[in-house]
């Protein structure tokens, strides 16, 4: 028996000034069904979910429809009327307002008699919905505030609360890109409990083994155009890579030759404290790369920030023989701290700004004295990093706004690599970056490393901190609860140290 599709997609098709970003896509999505949707970075996976949602509006001759209706476009008030739920890529939250008040924006303040808003309830039932997705926190704090999976529970439940329709398709667009395992793990379980519901799941992302554990069906993009969809049974990671680049990717991921050179300690941390870390000792040598691992709330969300002196922290950071006073990321920047952070929106991608702006930003000095040779100079030493780190489309004059998700990443990336930084906080560095984009990453973070770089990366993906590091310090409760070396450095072993840890100590 073929059920009836909820959602059906009919030649969509999204034209940019001078880009075709979806071309004549058709997709069928049943009730009930997983649909994962992939494809490398800037294939267009965004653009279809922002076409449904009624942010874009598709080009002529496009049709949707929503359990047999058709869907009006470039309306988000039509799109939520037909049962259309979305947790965009970049959630959108109001940094400024509380979680009570974000999930408002979604179904409007239940009102008393008198027309007034019913607050107590609206905070109970915010709280609910968080604590169904495994969050506690004060929920009247600016969401801005809080950790990325913190903010990303609060864009789930928004796309799952009360709305005056039943939801039919749910669309979540990248929303384990900052989630650790164990939360990335409740979160399906939620999806999985929506779609016995009855309701059509369309799930991005660029974690296949996810594509293979949560979803049933896989649609592939390339380039703005439908390639595929099949069934995730009887498919293979390699045989999807392949769909969504065209090409095997051969042995894409070699570690590094064990032991690099190393050489003195270019940063030392002594009791570096914040609100949750409680008193950390670090020292990385020139050349090595240090990982931290831990769930939200082990400190490992603050760390990163903590370091380039980006929040309030007490204890000595010292940069070769600098120390770096805490609130002064320029000066780490000055003795020589490059910082990619967790929070592309909030602290690293200047939207509007082009391109070559957003790499210079860190480096002005470097080229400003003579005006348009250096101008000239500098605009091909950022095309050549735009080229190394494959941003695409490339073009240092293209507003940053207009990239994908995983191409700003890129951008955000060249800016320091460019740097030749002595001292490399890199947190969540490959974050919604495409499978073929995040091996050529390491390989540059490699380079880093081997030109003489201390590095620390922070990450909630345990493949990337094998991959990359030459030891990972795992992080609970605000300190240093497992090092793992050598033979422990699988993504498995740093899993279970993240969350064994936690396990214990809650019993
Ligand atoms: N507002 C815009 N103006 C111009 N071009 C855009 C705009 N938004 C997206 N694009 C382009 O459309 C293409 C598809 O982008 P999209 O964001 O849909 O990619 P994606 O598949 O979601 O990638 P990622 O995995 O990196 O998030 C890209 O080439 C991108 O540069
Ligand atoms: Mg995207």
């Amino acid at each position: 028996m073929v059920a009836t599709p909820v959602l059906c997609v009919r030649r969509l098709s999204k034209t940019f000034p001078g880009q075709r970003a979806l071309a004549d896509v058709d997709l069928d999505v049943e009730p009930g069904e997983i649909r994962a949707l992939v494809g490398q970075n800037g294939c267009g996976k965004s653009t279809l979910i922002k076409a449904l949602a009624g942010f874009h509006e598709p080009d002529a001759g496009s049709e949707v429809t929503v359990a047999g209706k058709p869907l009006a476009f470039g309306d988000p008030t039509s799109a939520d009327a037909a049962g259309l739920r979305f947790v965009h890529q970049d959630l959108g939250l109001v940094a400024a307002l509380d979680a009570v008040d974000n999930l408002a924006l979604g179904h409007g303040y239940e009102t008393g008699r008198l027309g007034l808003i019913r607050w107590r309830r609206e905070r109970a039932r915010a709280r609910e919905a968080l604590q169904e997705l495994g969050y506690e926190f004060e929920i009247s704090r600016p969401v801005g505030g809080l950790a990325a999976s913190e903010r990303t529970a609060v864009a789930v439940a928004r796309a799952l609360s009360r709305h005056s329709t039943p939801p039919r398709v749910l669309v979540l667009d990248e929303p384990t890109a900052n989630l650790p395992a164990a939360e990335a793990d409740r979160l399906f379980a939620l999806v999985r409990s929506v779609r016995d519901a009855g309701v059509a799941v369309i799930f991005v992302s660029h974690h296949l083994e996810e594509v293979f554990g949560l979803c049933d069906t896989v649609t592939v993009l390339r380039d703005g155009r439908l390639v595929t969809t099949r069934p995730t049974a009887g498919l293979t990671e390699s045989d999807l890579v392949e769909l969504m680049i065209g090409r095997r990717l051969a042995q894409y991921d070699v570690p590094p030759a064990e032991t690099a050179h190393q050489g003195d300690v270019v940063l030392d941390v002594r009791g570096l404290a914040t609100a949750v870390l409680g008193g950390l000792d670090l020292s990385v040598r020139a050349g090595e790369v240090v990982g931290f691992a831990g769930i939200t709330g082990s400190g490992r969300e603050e760390l990163a920030l903590a370091l380039f002196g980006g929040r309030p922290r007490t204890g000595v950071v010292t940069i070769g023989d600098r120390t770096v006073p805490q609130l002064r990321p320029d000066l780490a920047v000055q003795y020589g701290m490059g910082l990619v952070p967790a929070e592309r929106h909030a602290n690293a991608a200047f939207l509007d700004a082009d391109l070559q702006e957003n790499v210079v930003v860190a480096s002005p000095a470097a080229f400003a004295r003579r005006g348009l040779l250096r101008r000239g100079r500098e605009r091909s030493d950022v095309a050549r990093w735009l080229e190394r780190l494959n941003v695409r489309p490339s073009g240092t004059q293209r507003a940053m706004s207009t990239l994908s998700g995983g191409n700003q990443q890129k951008v955000v990336l060249a800016r320091w690599l460019r740097r030749q930084p002595h001292v490399l906080v890199l947190d969540e560095p490959t974050q919604g970056v495409d499978v073929g984009a995040k091996a050529e990453i390491h390989a540059l973070v490699d380079q880093a490393a081997a030109d003489g770089a201390a590095v620390v990366v922070v990450s909630t993906d345990h493949d990337e901190l094998a991959r990359l590091c030459g030891r990972v310090l795992v992080l609970a409760g605000g300190r240093v609860v497992a090092e793992l070396h050598h033979a422990d450095l699988h993504a498995d072993r740093i899993t279970a140290a993240a969350v064994g840890h936690t396990l214990r100590s809650a019993s």
